[in-house]
């Protein structure tokens, strides 16, 4: 009997356990999709409203004057707000002193003796700050809408903003006994407790980025060159997206097949858009920073702090609510000032035959290579009528089997590419194979390219 009560006690102790990591009833089913296809949100109404009132953003100050002397010809060195009249440009420091060092004010960027002097790293990180978020709202429309962002956005009236992150430390295995852990079977915050691998962002939204893949294009195995691995890492970003965005996965898939585009809602495409954007940031904005930040601000490897979804959207859908903050600060909508050519827009004149290289057996396109891709669905998108031919081509030297299966991997990245960006899939047109001419001895790129003409 003694025993039997014991057992009931334990058991009810570890339910009270068990449950008290989950979430109290009642909660909200939110229906989104047309009746039938379970494309349900849960929404807890008690997180709802904590978040709500941690994400108004402040009133914003009354315009200045836009008449009198030019910023520029009145302070020594201004390099990015010089068309500003001086009113505005002083209302400008005000804001940025209120979104990112309140406590700190004018002096955590400034030196007081001499406002033009640029000894302290912080002032040499927000002009190019000042830029990112200028390219962010010009460059990136796809993502941020007519909404844009301003410092508020990410630092909420602190200097580091609250979401950032670092490539993990390795893990030491001389001295740990608990074996090889492979970066993951730690539940991490970064990807909402789950044993997962804790780092998706250095695969993902830094240089040199992996696939964001894991169903396979053939239906046997043999076929297949998605891993486990790959698959774990994918499942990580996508929990990482959906608790930065206070979403469940139907926010953005249908789950009845998650890699089909023309079945996810619009929100996937908008996600798509923000993958890129996130790159951009970390590669062309912050990373090269990293020779200006102190010790202490960089992580475990020696990185600089970088951008990811929960960066902006701290646990709602749009950042702070879709809020429309930039619209009262238009000198963050325009972009001034030295600006690198790869951060625009390329032009949209010359994309009737693009040309996409790869690496060496790789089926992805990284870096330099993707930007090609943007080319074309700029094209496209100004054209509703205009349709793509795809064509990979592989060398003429070693396993013919597998070339063959390589090249058509790559025409299917760069087609996946082009339906995420919303092209039509009857737009697009896929086309054998084709084996080049040459490569047969030495390394050829020719050979390992994929040819996309728009008519
Ligand atoms: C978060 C960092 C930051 C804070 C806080 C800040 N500034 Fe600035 N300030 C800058 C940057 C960056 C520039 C250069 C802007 C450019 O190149 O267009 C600048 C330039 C200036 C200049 C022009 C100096 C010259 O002669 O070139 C003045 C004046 C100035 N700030 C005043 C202020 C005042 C007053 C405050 C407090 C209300 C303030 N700033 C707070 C970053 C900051
Ligand atoms: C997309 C998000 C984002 C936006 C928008 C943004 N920042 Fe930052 N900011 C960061 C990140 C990430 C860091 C690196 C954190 C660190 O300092 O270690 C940073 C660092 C800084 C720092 C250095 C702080 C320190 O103590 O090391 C300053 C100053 C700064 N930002 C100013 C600005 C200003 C001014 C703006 C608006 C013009 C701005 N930021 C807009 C993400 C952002
Ligand atoms: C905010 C939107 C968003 C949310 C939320 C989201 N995903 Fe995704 N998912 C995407 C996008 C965008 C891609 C494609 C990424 C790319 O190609 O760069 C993707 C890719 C995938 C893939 C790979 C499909 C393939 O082609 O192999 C899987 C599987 C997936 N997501 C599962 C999930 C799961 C499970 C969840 C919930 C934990 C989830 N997603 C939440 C946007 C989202
Ligand atoms: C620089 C800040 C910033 C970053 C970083 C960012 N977003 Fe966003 N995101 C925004 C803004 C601003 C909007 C609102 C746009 C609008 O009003 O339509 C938005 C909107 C969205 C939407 C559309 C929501 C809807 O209901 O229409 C999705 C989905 C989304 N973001 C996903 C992501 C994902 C996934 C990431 C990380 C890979 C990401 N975002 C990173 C700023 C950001």
């Amino acid at each position: 009997m003694r025993a039997l009560s014991r057992a009931v006690l334990v058991g009810a102790v570890a339910a009270v356990t068990l449950l008290a990591g989950c979430e109290r009833p009642p909660v909200d089913a939110v229906q989104r999709g047309y009746r039938g296809t379970a494309m349900e949100l849960v929404y807890n109404p008690r997180t709802l409203a904590a978040q709500a009132e941690a994400n108004v953003p402040p009133a914003p100050t009354d315009p200045a004057p836009t008449e009198g002397p030019k910023a520029r010809d009145v302070y020594q060195n201004v390099k990015v707000l010089g068309d500003l009249s001086v009113a505005q440009f002083n209302r400008h420091m005000a804001a940025i002193t209120a979104w990112v060092s309140p406590q700190e004010g004018c002096t955590y960027c400034h030196n007081a003796q001499n406002f033009a002097d640029e000894s302290k790293y912080t002032k040499v990180v927000a002009r190019r700050m000042l830029q990112m978020t200028q390219n962010i709202n010009v460059n990136w429309k796809q993502h941020v809408a007519d909404t844009g962002v301003t410092c508020y956005t990410c630092h909420r009236g602190q200097p580091v903003p609250a979401q950032i992150w670092f490539t993990a430390a390795p893990q030491d295995k001389r001295s740990d006994f608990i074996g090889n852990l492979n970066a993951q079977n730690q539940p991490a915050p970064s990807v909402g407790l789950a044993t997962l691998p804790y780092d998706p962002f250095t695969q993902f939204l830094a240089s040199d980025p992996k696939p964001i893949r894991l169903i396979s294009d053939t239906a046997l195995p043999a076929g297949s060159r998605k891993s486990i691995q790959q698959t774990e890492y994918t499942y990580s970003l996508m929990v990482h997206m959906s608790t930065s965005l206070g979403v469940n996965c139907t926010y953005c898939h249908n789950s009845r097949s998650f890699a089909e585009w023309n079945q996810a809602p619009p929100q996937r495409a908008t996600a798509w858009h923000g993958i890129r954007m996130a790159r951009n940031l970390n590669d062309e904005y912050l990373t090269p920073l990293t020779p200006v930040f102190p010790a202490q601000r960089l992580g475990p490897t020696g990185d600089v702090a970088k951008v990811n979804c929960s960066t902006c959207h701290q646990g709602a859908y749009k950042p702070l609510y879709g809020a429309q903050m930039a619209k009262d600060y238009p000198e963050l909508l325009v972009y001034a000032g030295a600006v690198k050519t790869s951060a625009l827009p390329p032009p949209v004149a010359e994309a009737r035959r693009s040309v996409l290289y790869f690496d060496v057996g790789s089926p992805t396109l990284h870096g330099e290579q993707e930007k090609g891709l943007g080319q074309l669905v700029a094209t496209m998108s100004q054209n509703a009528s205009t349709k793509a031919t795809i064509s990979g081509y592989h060398s003429a030297a070693g396993n013919a089997d597998a070339n063959h299966e390589l090249a058509k991997q790559r025409a299917f990245t760069v087609r996946d590419s082009l339906l995420a960006a919303g092209i039509a899939e009857s737009r697009v047109i896929l086309q054998k194979p084709v084996q080049t001419q040459g490569n047969i001895a030495g390394e050829d790129p020719e050979a390992r390219r994929v040819e996309v003409t728009v008519r």
